[in-house]
């Protein structure tokens, strides 16, 4: 048998197509820190990092891997591992301050400046203009469950695009939807902390609204644009054949995937969604017409993958009366489970039950408990074997007939995860957030090697 150690040393770079993308991810609010630099506005998650209790340990974006004044030593190290592409986030408070009205041109001019050195050092950068940071003001006007917030997003977006888009051909809209609208509207984990079910799913539509709206202005703003989405795909699998348990799961996946895979890829809300959320919200914040934008014809599909949950029937859940457990016992922090077989099996699933568009997989990667040693170096040897293995099933859906042209992981840098804040890193190369030193850990040279290996067969 060969186990994951093996994989790392035999994985065969030739199983990827010559021109695939190697690349990594971070989002601004993750890692750029100078929260109130250049004029930068106040977000939602400025906001809501601050109230006590949100964040492990209190921790704020505030600072983060001060990548807003460390980028360069950033991009070098993007340059040592060999990326072909960077997906970083534009961080829109930091652009457009109050989230309406002109471009901040301090702003503007760091990405300039940012997405002009990439393109210097061969890095092509994926650039997503929603990675979560609302701008306080469009909160306070009542944020994602209110329509309007839709069309705010659309004309950033357009007068992002058309202030960068001479420097970076490739557009995301929205990162993961679902995080934002459940874990920010009905759970409360997430900015702006909000508990309400039909906000939530209001939440959702305006956000795949934004999209849609988006992906127009994009266009718009410069025609060489291609654009996608970022989808958090989450493998759900019945935990037993019961009856109770095979409805629950289809639940399950109707809020986790269909909600937004559907009418993104052009189907419109399937009956499944329609019959959980159109009298928790869904219904009254559909305009008609508003499938057909939502729909508009994208160039990429990006998929963040993460977990496969087993899901049981619970009458006592009462969002959908169903609940799901991480398919195998948790060996990363953050209670996740390893299970590669779950990348391939939602990549050939998009691939086999929607029109083929080509994938990206925008996000994958784990959280572990990564120290310096005495020696001064990180051995994650636990990433190494997740990275060579959730490659092998890349590859696997490759083989399959996925059209996958890339692999971004998550993280370049460890990086303020959120709600877990610092202690959770996920890094390809460690930060010490005291000194802002850079150490790139064994999964770093893992991969540097690995990209390297396959550019010599291409
Ligand atoms: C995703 C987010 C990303 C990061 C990873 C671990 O849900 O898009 O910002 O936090 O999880």
């Amino acid at each position: 048998m060969t186990g994951p150690d093996d994989l790392a040393a035999q994985l065969d770079p030739g199983r990827f197509p010559r021109d695939f993308v190697w690349g990594a991810a971070t989002s601004a609010y993750q890692v750029e820190g100078g929260f109130d630099a250049g004029g930068r506005g106040v977000s939602i998650w400025d906001t809501f990092a601050r109230q006590p209790g949100t964040t492990v340990h209190g921790d704020t974006g505030d600072i983060a891997c001060d990548h807003y004044r460390n980028w360069r030593e950033d991009v070098a190290l993007m340059r040592d591992l060999g990326l072909g592409g960077y997906r970083l986030s534009v961080s829109w408070p930091r652009l457009q301050p109050g989230g309406r009205g002109a471009l901040n041109p301090v702003g503007v001019a760091f990405y300039r400046e940012l997405l002009g050195t990439l393109a210097d050092s061969g890095i092509r950068p994926l650039v997503t203009l929603y990675h979560w940071e609302l701008p306080q003001p469009l909160e306070d006007a009542g944020g994602w469950p209110s329509r309007d917030t839709a069309s705010r997003f659309a004309e950033f977006a357009g007068l992002a695009v058309e202030a960068l888009g001479d420097l970076a051909a490739d557009w995301i809209t929205v990162n993961e939807p679902w995080c934002q609208a459940f874990l920010g509207y009905e759970s409360g984990k997430h900015a702006p902390g909000r508990r309400s079910l039909p906000d939530a799913v209001a939440a959702a539509h305006h956000l795949l609204l934004a999209h849609g709206l988006a992906v127009r202005a994009i266009r718009g703003a410069s025609p060489r644009a291609r654009v996608g989405i970022a989808d958090l795909l989450t493998d759900v699998v019945a935990a037993s054949s019961d009856e109770a348990d095979l409805a629950a799961t289809a639940r399950y996946d109707a809020n986790s995937n269909r909600l937004f895979l559907d009418p993104v890829l052009g189907r419109g809300y399937p009956d499944c969604v329609h019959e959980l959320y159109d009298r928790r919200g869904l219904a009254a914040s559909v305009v008609a017409g508003d499938e057909e934008v939502i729909g508009a014809p994208i160039d990429f599909l990006g998929v963040n993958h993460y977990q496969r949950v087993l899901v049981h029937a619970d009458p006592a859940d009462g969002h959908l009366g169903a609940v799901g457990v991480p398919a195998e016992p948790a060996t990363t922090s953050l209670g996740w489970s390893v299970t590669p077989d779950a990348l391939r099996s939602v990549l050939v699933r998009v691939s086999r039950e929607y029109s083929p568009v080509p994938i990206y997989i925008t996000e994958n990667g784990a959280s572990y408990p990564d120290y310096v040693d005495p020696t001064g170096q990180v051995r994650d040897v636990e990433r190494v074997s997740y990275l060579a293995s959730y490659l092998a099933a890349a590859a696997e859906a490759i083989e399959a007939g996925v059209d996958l042209r890339g692999y971004f992981h998550w993280s370049l840098l460890d990086n303020f995860e959120w709600g877990e804040g610092y202690r959770s890193r996920f890094g390809l190369v460690y930060v010490d957030y005291g000194t802002q030193r850079r150490i790139p850990k064994a999964s770093a040279a893992w991969y540097r090697d690995f990209i390297s290996r396959h550019r010599r067969r291409a």
